[in-house]
């Protein structure tokens, strides 16, 4: 696969609909099926499922159109599954559903609540409609709103198998309001689902969330950013590279502010997404991974691809003027952690040495309390870095590369951990010097004066939360270890998605976790509802350290190193029902993540 002959593509804003009081944004957003030119020209096309604006079907990519909202401005969002042929009849997956995991499971009914699941006994590929749920990755969302992976519906196909849930159990028990759903509308195939944006200005993206297969829903496309922009706790026009609040639909000034979302893939020869269906392969290969018919699909511990694809496109390029840029990073891999460098050589030999800092000003939560100059940027799945980049030194015609300098597999925090392959993953993009257009009139990122920053207050009670490892003997009884969550209270103890709650925080209180990763490997740990801040970390038998400069802003998601006990510490406040989880995707989907409730 050729690198460095597709331009970067810039993810438009996705159009909303004209709203009738003139009180909020409104979009219809469907999830469709279509072909996207991933690989580079002469390549085939790729199937990809996206989302877009139902009322316009150009719309539909992967990443999907950006959502641009105001804050203190709601936004109301119906999200349709339109996972249907042109016939309207259902699409089966994509990509291999192993039916043993706890999983969405349609063909399961409904069961009670916190009832154990009746599995798929049925051997050999799901192929039945496929459950989507969307969640706001760093929305401080109302529960039922949130993306609950039960909370998960079917597109509303002619042929729906009988005996199938529609919808999943869980959104029924969302207490009082499920009485007279309170806004929500859910009829066949579609959810309404309303966004405050009343918190602060953030990098946060949207992406599927349907219990067990999150993994293959995500990576099949279902992903987008969704800024949040203005209030007093943004900055005014003209100080940071691209749009302002108001003129947040300027395309002259949008392309000096680019999201990038970073995600590695394999393709088949036919240009299809390829994702392994047998863990056996993945144990005895380093990839790609070749679908193997003889073995059910079964769940691998964490996807590793062999290229990188950055906004929809393998190994793209950027033109750049010499100027400032704010590039807001993504790592939107299922499993893997970035650890990105800008140099002028990509294959030279690693570690390599930058030539042009990153100035991180932001995180998951938003501005960092002041600039940081970084060398590298290391970003684990679902964390966001904003990011500005000057250019301004570099002659036309120069060029640059981002590299990939951590693992080609799980992750666990050691440097000298071999690098990924500098010829495939171990490289990004490219940037590309052209000559000045016009004058850079934003402020430089050291003299910059980022807004107030109020940190999260003191706690009230600490909570010891475990990460653990069991043996998974599911089919072949030669499984991987898969990671788990867990409590410590009266011991050691490791919790399955469907046990009762054990995290139970107060409405307003805060919390101090202490995640004590007694696996190998780091995992990113993700929470709902909160931003929370990095306190410390402190090695299982050592002294504290205090969190890294590009952690000193509000966070929703943490590295937690092995044989490390990683602190965060935050305030709860909205009553409801929310999870926390691990963001490997491919953990996430196998028990790696815990139902909680916040007030009663
Ligand atoms: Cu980005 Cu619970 O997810
Ligand atoms: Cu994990």
């Amino acid at each position: 696969i050729a690198k460095y002959v597709t331009p970067l593509a810039i993810p438009p804003v996705m159009p909303s609909l004209a709203s009738a009081d003139g009180a909020g944004d409104r979009y219809v957003i469907g999830v469709r099926q279509f072909r996207q030119q991933i690989l580079p020209p002469g390549n085939p096309p790729t199937t990809v499922w996206g989302y877009g604006s139902v009322h316009h079907p150009r719309t539909f990519s992967s990443p999907a159109f950006t959502l641009e909202a105001t804050a203190g401005r709601p936004v109301q969002v119906e999200w349709v599954n339109e996972l249907v042929d042109g016939g309207g009849n259902y699409l089966g997956h994509l990509l291999p559903v192993d039916p043993t995991l706890h999983w969405a499971n349609p063909p399961g009914g409904r069961t009670g609540r916190d009832s154990r699941p009746t599995f798929t006994t049925t051997p050999g590929p799901y192929r039945g409609p496929v459950p989507i749920i969307t969640h706001l990755h760093g929305g401080d969302s109302v529960d039922r709103y949130d993306g609950h992976p039960e909370a998960w519906y079917l597109p509303a196909a002619r042929n729906l198998p009988a005996g199938y849930a529609t919808e999943g159990r869980q959104y029924a028990d969302f207490g009082a309001e499920s009485v007279d759903r309170d806004g929500t509308r859910w009829h066949s195939g579609s959810a309404v689902f309303r966004y405050d944006n009343d918190q602060r200005p953030a990098t946060m993206w949207y992406h599927d969330h349907t219990l067990g297969i999150t993994r293959l829903n995500v990576y099949a496309g279902m992903a987008g950013f969704y800024l949040l922009r203005g209030g007093p706790d943004d900055l005014p026009p003209g100080v940071l590279p691209g749009p302002a609040a108001a003129e947040r639909n300027d395309e002259r000034t949008r392309h000096h502010e680019i999201p990038i979302v970073v995600q590695d893939r394999s393709f088949t020869a036919d240009g299809s997404l390829l994702y392994p269906v047998s863990r056996n392969l993945f144990d005895r290969l380093p990839g790609p991974y070749i679908p193997h018919s003889d073995l059910p699909p079964i769940w691998n511990p964490e996807f590793f691809g062999d290229t990188m694809m950055v906004n929809g496109r393998t190994w793209p390029f950027l033109a750049v003027e010499p100027r400032r840029y704010r590039l807001r990073f993504l790592n939107g891999c299922n499993g893997r952690v970035l650890d990105m460098k800008l140099v002028t050589n990509p294959v030279a030999r690693r570690p390599a040495s930058p030539v042009l800092p990153f100035w991180q000003i932001g995180s998951d939560g938003g501005f960092l309390p002041k600039p940081v100059r970084l060398a590298r940027l290391l970003l684990a799945p679902a964390e966001r870095a904003d990011v500005i980049v000057d250019f301004a030194a570099f002659p036309a015609g120069t060029k640059l590369y981002l590299i990939n300098e951590a693992p080609d597999g799980p992750f666990r925090g050691d440097p000298r951990d071999r690098p990924a392959d500098p010829a495939t993953t171990g490289q990004v993009m490219k940037f590309v010097v052209r000559p000045l257009a016009g004058r850079d009139g934003t402020v430089p990122p050291d003299q910059l004066t980022l807004p107030s920053f109020t940190p999260v207050g003191t706690a009230s009670r600490t909570r010891r939360v475990a990460l653990l490892e069991r043996n998974s003997a599911v089919v072949d009884n030669a499984g991987p270890v898969a990671a788990l969550l867990g409590t410590m209270e009266g011991g050691v103890k490791a919790r399955m998605w469907s046990d009762p709650i054990t995290e139970n925080p107060a409405v307003g209180a805060t919390e101090v976790w202490e995640i004590h990763n007694f696996t190998k490997d780091a995992h990113p740990i993700h929470v709902h509802e909160v931003e929370f801040q990095v306190a410390d970390r402190r090695p299982f038998n050592g002294t504290a350290r205090p969190a890294e400069q590009s952690e000193t802003g509000y966070k929703d998601t943490v590295i937690a190193y092995p044989n490390q006990i990683t602190r965060i510490r935050m305030t709860f406040d909205r009553a409801g029902l929310y999870v926390w989880h691990c963001h490997v995707l491919e953990h996430e989907d196998n028990e790696m993540m815990r139902p909680y409730r916040i007030g009663d």
